[in-house]
């Protein structure tokens, strides 16, 4: 794997030789990832992009603590002051249909301690830049897939974790609520400048959001290569992006790694 040129003081998030192995009474043992090392840089936005099955969400599992891996170890670099280490966003909606948006949206707070002055002024700030702030009082039933994709992007980054997770958290939305909300998400993430680690099957979308994309071979998964996006942040809007000469050649880049992988993604 090609090293990114960082200071070792930046690094976030440190995953090293990450191997998992599942094992089940019915098959044989499944070699999910096979040495997986790679590291993120504070404030970093990591795009992984590989074929179905790669292992992906296992690899976003392991570091969001979600999974244990059967050997290797994943660092994250912890800042103090109490934060939560990650919050995930996943592709399904995984918001709690019971409580209404405010609710949802003030959840990690609410669980930290945090006053309620602050809860409420992180709330209604996160609820404005993502649109949701007439919708406080709705419930989930009561929104659509991408009113609730946007309730869990607030919901993530209003519990102001060290880093942000998220497994393909557009993959449901069509096309044009897709672009509305990754222009939000990075209006979002300018501001905050969280560390994200994001999952996507969308070449064009690892190419819009990420600083770094790294790419993976097919079962059992490996880092094949890490690129970086050296297009300007301001040239990454939806009209200039596709006909900027690094995108296409990225992008020819990518798609090439993955036929190598011989699979559709
Ligand atoms: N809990 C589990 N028990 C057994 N096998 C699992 C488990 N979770 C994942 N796997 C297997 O591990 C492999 C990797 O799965 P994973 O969900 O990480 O892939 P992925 O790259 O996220 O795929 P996709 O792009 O389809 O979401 C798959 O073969 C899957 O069947
Ligand atoms: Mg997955």
């Amino acid at each position: 794997m090609e090293t990114l040129n960082r200071e070792a003081g930046n690094i976030k998030i440190r995953v090293q030789n990450l191997r998992k192995v599942f094992h089940s009474r019915f098959r044989s043992p499944l070699l999910a990832l096979d040495d997986v090392s790679f590291d993120v840089g504070e404030g970093e936005f990591c795009c992984i992009v590989g074929p179905s099955g790669c292992g992906k969400s296992t690899i976003l599992r392991i570091v969001a603590g979600l999974a244990t891996p059967t050997s290797g170890q994943v660092d994250i670099s912890d800042n103090g002051g109490g934060k939560m280490l990650s919050a995930m966003v996943f592709q399904e909606t995984s918001i709690f249909p019971w409580m209404n948006v405010w609710k949802n949206v003030a959840y990690g707070l609410q669980v930290r301690g945090e006053s309620s002055s602050t809860i409420e002024k992180q709330v209604n700030y996160f609820l404005e830049v993502t649109g949701l702030s007439r919708f406080r009082d709705s419930f989930p039933h009561q929104l659509s897939g991408g009113m609730k994709q946007r309730v869990s992007v607030a919901r993530a980054f209003a519990a102001d974790p060290e880093v942000m997770l998220m497994d393909e958290p557009f993959g449901s939305l069509d096309e044009q609520n897709k672009y509305v909300l990754q222009e939000e998400l990075l209006s979002i993430w300018k501001e905050n400048r969280k560390t994200v680690v994001f999952i996507t099957h969308s070449i064009d979308e690892a190419i819009k959001l990420g600083d770094v994309i790294l790419v993976m071979s097919r079962q059992p998964g490996n880092i094949k290569e890490s690129l970086e996006v050296r297009i300007p942040r301001q040239d990454r809007n939806v009209e200039n992006l596709r006909s900027h000469p690094e995108f296409q050649q990225l992008f020819g880049q990518i798609w090439n790694s993955l036929k190598e992988e011989g699979v559709r993604v």
